[in-house]
């Protein structure tokens, strides 16, 4: 049997991928370089779409077309309390003075400079999602995905134009609501991983969320970054696996933002996450509502420490965002790594260099086929 055989899953022959690994769409990380190299290696690249405007999402497109000729996606997150018809457009007003003046202390506290930056969740909202989902339609790109939140509203329209839907969940409830909603790939996330997160093991998870929703497809993700967790992912019945932590800490993982004016590049800010994300072990994350009110795994810092200690509340999202994003800039620009809350899943602990995203796929490749082979050898 050829090591492609092997992993071949539905999921390959529905994407028109060599392998079922798919990188996920990281805010920021996860540009044209980085998904170009994981769809050039077999993989599938998905672009990290959260807070570019939709003409950046085209650009972000047409770069990586311009880097490969595999298919690959984008990603958004679609939380309720924005993706909807009836929520503000504009959130900036929202903030509550005292929430406000909280982070304003800390600014003093830690003497930042508190410049003013461009705040991209300002622009945060349903109509500009939507206009990126039509992006993807018009670009012809393989897949539009969700982290958060319900993408049903695309499905017609994607299926027409040949696009694959995919939509993040935590628990089985949402993996019915979202199959139920027609979308073509559920990517079950336990609590391992990094960003947004629920209450539920991987393991447990995912063989219950492939249970519930069968025959629809059922991607793994939350604490995999080699081989034996995509062998396993397998074994679980899930058709591939959504890996961003293994991402991260590529070459090619954030290094897409410099020169683009208002977003989110401190040369400081990345290097820093990669050499976090090397140096950590199983313990070094922590589950916090600090980045955007919702659940999400962080390394664990000195801005989630103090901010627990006072005992502070958070705000929804997407206001906490907008309400930590100059904080962020500026610690980022004033180089406090200790204070910089970067988002990372518990499977950092596996990570031990910084490699291409070629040869992160290529590794998991060569360990899962190695493992399955064993467990069964006539295949
Ligand atoms: C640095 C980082 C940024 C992320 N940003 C996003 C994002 O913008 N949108 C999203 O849907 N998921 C995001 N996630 C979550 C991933 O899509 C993915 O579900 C998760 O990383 C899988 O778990 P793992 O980190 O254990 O591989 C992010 C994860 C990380 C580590």
């Amino acid at each position: 049997m050829s090591d492609k055989k092997i992993l071949k899953t539905k999921l390959c022959e529905r994407l028109g991928i060599e392998y079922p690994i798919m990188q996920s769409g990281m805010a920021w990380t996860a540009g044209p370089t980085l998904a170009a190299a994981v769809s050039n290696a077999g993989g599938l690249g998905v672009l990290g779409g959260t807070n570019l405007t939709p003409d950046e999402a085209r650009e972000w497109i047409r770069q990586t077309k311009s880097l490969t000729d595999k298919p690959f996606g984008l990603n958004l997150i679609l939380p309720p309390d924005v993706a909807s018809d009836d929520a503000p457009t504009d959130f900036k007003d929202l903030l509550p003075p005292e929430n406000v003046e909280f982070v304003n202390n800390i600014m003093k506290e830690l003497e930042l400079p508190g410049t003013e930056h461009y705040v991209p969740w300002g622009d945060f909202n349903f109509e500009a999602m939507q206009k990126i989902g039509r992006v993807c339609i018009e670009e012809g790109i393989a897949l539009f995905g969700s982290g958060l939140g319900d993408p049903g509203w695309i499905i017609n329209e994607a299926h027409e134009a040949g696009m694959l839907v995919s939509g993040c969940i935590g628990n089985t409830k949402n993996a019915m609501r979202l199959r139920d909603s027609g979308v073509d790939i559920i990517v079950a996330q336990g609590y391992e991983g990094g960003g947004h997160t629920g209450r539920i093991g991987t393991m447990a998870l995912v063989p219950q969320v492939v249970d519930a929703i069968q025959p629809t497809t059922v991607v793994a993700a939350g604490g995999i970054a080699d081989g034996r967790g995509l062998a396993a992912s397998l074994m679980l019945g899930a058709e591939g696996i959504w890996m961003g932590t293994a991402f991260a800490a590529t070459k090619e993982a954030n290094v897409d933002l410099e020169g683009m004016g208002n977003h989110y590049y401190f040369n400081a800010w990345n290097e820093s996450w990669k050499k976090k994300i090397v140096a950590a072990i199983d313990e070094s994350t922590v589950v916090s509502k600090m980045t955007s009110g919702k659940p999400a795994r962080h390394f664990r810092n000195s801005l989630i420490d103090y901010w627990e200690k006072e005992k502070f509340s958070y705000l929804p999202l997407p206001l906490q965002s907008i309400l930590v994003w100059d904080l962020y800039s500026n610690l980022a620009k004033s180089d406090k790594s200790d204070f910089m809350p970067q988002l990372s899943g518990q499977s950092a602990g596996l990570i031990k260099e910084i490699k291409s995203a070629g040869d992160v796929v290529k590794d998991i490749v060569e360990q899962a086929v190695e493992i399955l082979k064993k467990t069964c050898p006539e295949g």
